[in-house]
């Protein structure tokens, strides 16, 4: 593979991400500034105010990046920009920066898909992964299985019908008046109630095939949520852990099942969700019984960042795979 020191940029959502990477594998530097503060007051990401906070951003992010890297801007081989899927006028403000960048630096553009780059946050840290792997991509935006028989190669096997797993964390917790974003401030309250003590659906857990759906279990969380009040039994703390419990427990079981269906030696996970402590511990337990090897990113590399982008754009740039300067932001997937 090409050497390469690649500047990665990432503005999908809510965060202005700056982070350089040599190699697709050392971090010299990882810069987020997240807007969490902003878009608390609003109980979630307001896509105009999401758009006008990167422009006011990215400059500076990028520029901490490199004097964090103690690099000089004409040192990258590459400029790499997600461009996909996300808020399309939040991309198209690091989408523009980009070209801008890669135009006046006269290097290489590189387009990344976002999702690409939270899988790609795993071989950022773990150089011993085996394959074939099980990816379970659980982010804001996206829930998907995927069977991986090498780092590139991901065939689709499953995926949410409605909502994705961190957009019902969010939603309910929003519901629950438990704040922005919701996924941190489930895990924090279930950490006080108990799973159990009343009981949601684990939907689709029983059928025979790799998709998903959280709509419902959200409903069922929010009609025993009213009933409960009416009834002066509302617990929240109850509420959090049952239903982190539910959808975690059908996010570890089609994983292991897939896991086992498709004989892979290794189960990856990617993305905001799989920061988690639940869903970790678990898959940890169900790897360990089925005897899979478990990966996943540190914290910090699991919610949006730019390193995952530069580690993605590595793999592009050793084939040559560069985006022309026409280069445009789109939200949804295309594919995958
Ligand atoms: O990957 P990400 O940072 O952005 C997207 O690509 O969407 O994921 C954000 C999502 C949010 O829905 C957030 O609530 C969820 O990840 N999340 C979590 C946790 N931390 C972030 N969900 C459950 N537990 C967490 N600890
Ligand atoms: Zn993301």
């Amino acid at each position: 593979m090409r050497k390469s020191l690649i500047l990665g940029i990432e503005t999908s959502c809510d965060e202005t991400a700056a982070a350089i990477v040599r190699n697709g594998t050392e971090i010299l530097s990882n810069v987020v500034n997240s807007q969490i503060e902003i878009h608390q007051q609003f109980g979630g990401v307001v896509p105009e105010v999401a758009s006008r906070k990167h422009i006011e951003n990215i400059a500076g992010v990028v520029q901490r990046a490199f004097y964090e890297a103690q690099l000089a801007y004409s040192a990258i081989d590459a400029v790499a920009v997600t461009n996909r899927p996300g808020l399309v006028g939040a991309l198209l403000v690091g989408v523009s920066f980009a070209k801008a960048f890669a135009y006046g630096l006269e290097k290489p553009l590189i387009a990344v898909n976002h999702l690409h780059g939270h899988i790609y946050a795993n071989f950022l840290e773990h150089k011993e992964i085996e394959f074939p792997a099980i990816c379970l991509v659980v982010s804001g935006g996206h829930t998907s299985l995927l069977l991986m028989t090498d780092q590139n190669s991901m065939e689709l096997l499953g995926e949410t019908r409605d909502d994705a797993a961190g957009e019902a964390f969010d939603k309910v917790a929003r519901f629950l008046g438990l704040g922005y974003p919701g996924g941190p401030a489930i895990q924090a309250a279930a950490a006080k109630g108990q799973a159990g003590q009343l009981k949601l659906p684990r939907v689709f857990l029983d059928r025979n095939d790799f998709e998903f759906s959280f709509s419902g279990l959200k409903t069922a969380a929010m009609n025993q949520w009213n009933k409960l009040q009416r009834r002066g039994q509302a617990n929240v703390y109850d509420m959090a852990a049952e239903f982190q419990a539910a959808l975690v427990e059908v996010l570890v079981e089609k994983s292991i099942k897939a896991a086992v269906k498709y004989q892979v030696r290794s189960v990856m996970m990617a993305g905001g969700v799989a920061a988690n402590q639940e869903l970790r511990n678990l898959m940890k337990n169900r790897a360990k019984e089925a005897g899979l090897k478990l990966f996943y990113p540190s914290l910090k590399l699991c919610t949006d960042n730019a390193a995952m982008i530069a580690a993605n754009a590595h793999y592009h740039y050793g084939n040559r795979s560069f985006a022309p300067l026409s280069l445009n932001a789109h939200p949804s997937l295309l594919s995958l």
